[in-house]
């Protein structure tokens, strides 16, 4: 018998490719109001619920649809993923942001308007570290506790929000400008077989 090497719950991280035109979308950016994000000298839009404007009508489109495939064909869910709070990031020259995760949140998205395609923007890392390690002569996705991932203008990265991700300083002349989301269930969570249904309209009603 040959050996076999298997690759026990990986995470999953789904890039999706926008294919239309984002040049409205940018120059409605460019009218925004940002706050500066002072330790890491990057910058927030003002406001952080972006797609319930007619502007990114056709960002939010193209967001529920990656989201419904991966709720779908990846995690074979019916449960229906919504974005919560949903904001843009720009990033000058210089810039970075330091290591997080996304609490209060089930998947999380990022999607680049204009980023230098050369330059990975976003670095994802292994929730527990090793202890003791090896020297390894050559890193692979077994061996790797890190994972930069190159991306290109039009690409929307969709993963866990555990998932604990920090962004790498901007080398490029040009600002990198992204926009980030939450998302949570609209309807109930887990299943009442499994002990871990969790119905808010129900608890909500009880309470009231
Ligand atoms: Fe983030």
């Amino acid at each position: 018998m040959k050996d076999e090497l298997l690759q026990i719950f990986p995470t999953p991280l789904l890039i999706t490719k926008y294919e239309g035109s984002l040049v409205d979308e940018l120059k409605h950016i460019d009218t925004l109001e940002w706050i500066e994000q002072k330790a890491n000298g990057n910058f927030k839009s003002k406001d952080t619920y972006l797609l319930d404007y007619e502007q990114f009508k056709n960002i939010k489109n193209f967001i529920y649809e990656s989201l419904n495939k991966f709720t779908k064909e990846v995690l074979m869910s019916d449960q229906r993923l919504v974005v919560t709070q949903c904001w843009l990031n720009k990033n000058p020259k210089g810039s970075k942001h330091h290591e997080h995760v996304h609490p209060n949140s089930i998947i999380s998205g990022v999607f680049y308007f204009k980023q230098d395609p050369k330059l990975p923007p976003i670095s994802f890392s292994k929730s527990i570290q090793h202890a003791m390690k090896l020297d390894p002569k050559k890193y692979n996705n077994l061996n790797s506790e890190t994972f930069l991932l190159p991306c290109t203008d039009g690409e929307l990265i969709l993963f866990p929000s555990n998932l604990k991700h920090s962004v790498p300083v901007n080398m490029s002349e040009e600002p990198r400008i992204s926009m980030s989301f939450n998302t949570f269930s609209v309807d109930t969570l887990g299943s009442e077989d499994s002990l871990t249904h969790l119905d808010i309209r129900r608890i909500m009603n009880e309470h009231n």
